[in-house]
């Protein structure tokens, strides 16, 4: 469509509110420069994981302010705000299940994203930085699903965020702080519950809008990698721009997440054990899913004792972190193939199985 309108024709008032705004802020050159990037060798669904995850979290952003209007973060009324939400609220319990879910789905695509990344060699360089940063990302999502498991103070948030401080406690050098820190207390209590909200509806989303900032910014400087097979000249002829197809995926890709979240918000709405107190009774305590293998780590013979517990959650899982953070920098061969990559391959395949 032409910019001049035809002879006579009036402008809408939604055209002349969109050119007395593009007139001040360049509106459209700013989406020219969104939308227009480019893909080499054309769209594909498995690059919708990043918008993705922008998606879930802003669903998530959305959500958790909507339950903040009812839910009373002091250990007195927690699980009662809690109960209300879940019975007393239209739809509340749609709300509190929905963003349940949503930490999940976002756990699940966060390792899909960073799967993808790493089969197609994306994070060698120029993307070093943009790998870097996704991991302190990753970080911030497991840190949500940490300290929002404490939030509606029934037994199965309290006894798991017990046996997950006493995990930090096991930290070198900062550990025992960090621990005193989280907990507030001899025993999680009001200044527990206090600190985790503050993390986890403030630190957290501040740190994590401000990561990602940074993530799209360096990605945007270094462009995106493309598929690992196929010469310079075959990408530029598959060339397509970010709109309109790989938009329409990744809005596909958002509609299908948000079908999947409702859907389990639905069939498997949440619903909380007894309120929390120090006796444990006969309960077991059992972290979120995605916390469930150091808890497991914790129960086998070879890591019994004071230095087994130590290794399992805390050394192994430390130097799967620092030997991802080094990945890039230590893996310098530029071939991005991952049939050619037998190690990543490997490696990726057992990742399962690493602590
Ligand atoms: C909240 C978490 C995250 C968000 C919202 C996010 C978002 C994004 C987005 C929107 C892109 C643009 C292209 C695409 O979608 O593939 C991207 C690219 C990228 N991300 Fe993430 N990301 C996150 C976590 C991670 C993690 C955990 C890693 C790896 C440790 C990572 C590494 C990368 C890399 C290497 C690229 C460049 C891909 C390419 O050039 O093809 N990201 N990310």
């Amino acid at each position: 469509m032409s910019d001049i309108p035809p002879v006579g024709a009036q402008p809408t008032v939604a055209e002349k509110i969109f050119t007395f705004v593009d007139e001040r802020v360049g509106l459209k050159l700013l989406a020219a420069k969104m939308l227009n990037e480019a893909v080499p060798g054309g769209s594909r669904w498995a690059y919708v994981f990043g918008s993705v995850l922008l998606f879930i979290f802003i669903m998530q952003a959305i959500t958790g302010a909507l339950l903040m209007f009812y839910y009373v973060p002091t250990a007195d009324h927690a699980y009662d705000s809690t109960q209300y939400i879940l019975h007393e609220i239209d739809y509340g319990w749609f709300l509190l299940s929905y963003h349940f879910w949503g930490s999940s789905a976002m756990v699940v695509c966060v390792f899909a994203h960073m799967s993808q990344v790493f089969l197609w060699g994306a994070y060698k360089k120029p993307r070093e930085l943009i790998w870097v940063v996704g991991l302190a990302l990753f970080g911030l999502v497991m840190a949500f699903g940490f300290t929002g498991y404490l939030l509606p103070w029934d037994q199965r948030a309290y006894w798991a965020t017990t046996v997950g401080v006493e995990i930090v406690d096991k930290v070198p050098l900062l550990g025992d702080f960090m621990a005193r820190f989280l907990k507030g207390g001899p025993i999680p209590g009001q200044m527990t519950l206090s600190r985790f909200f503050v993390i986890h509806v403030m630190i957290l989303p501040a740190a994590l809008i401000a990561l990602a900032g940074l993530h799209l910014f360096l990605f945007r400087c270094a462009g995106p990698a493309g598929p690992f097979r196929g010469t310079p000249t075959e990408l530029k002829a598959k060339t397509d721009y970010f709109f309109p197809r790989q938009i329409w995926k990744d809005i596909v890709g958002m509609a299908v997440v948000f079908a999947c979240i409702s859907a389990l918000a639905f069939w498997e709405p949440v619903v909380l054990l007894d309120e929390a107190t120090p006796d444990p009774g006969d309960y077991h305590p059992e972290p979120e899913w995605y916390f469930l293998f150091i808890f497991q780590h914790l129960r086998l013979r070879m890591f019994s004792g004071e230095f087994g517990q130590f290794l399992a959650s805390i050394a192994l899982p430390g130097a799967l972190g620092v030997v991802l953070l080094l990945l890039p920098f230590f893996d310098r061969n530029p071939e991005r193939n991952i049939f050619k990559r037998p190690l990543a391959l490997i490696g990726w395949v057992m990742s399962d199985r690493w602590p």
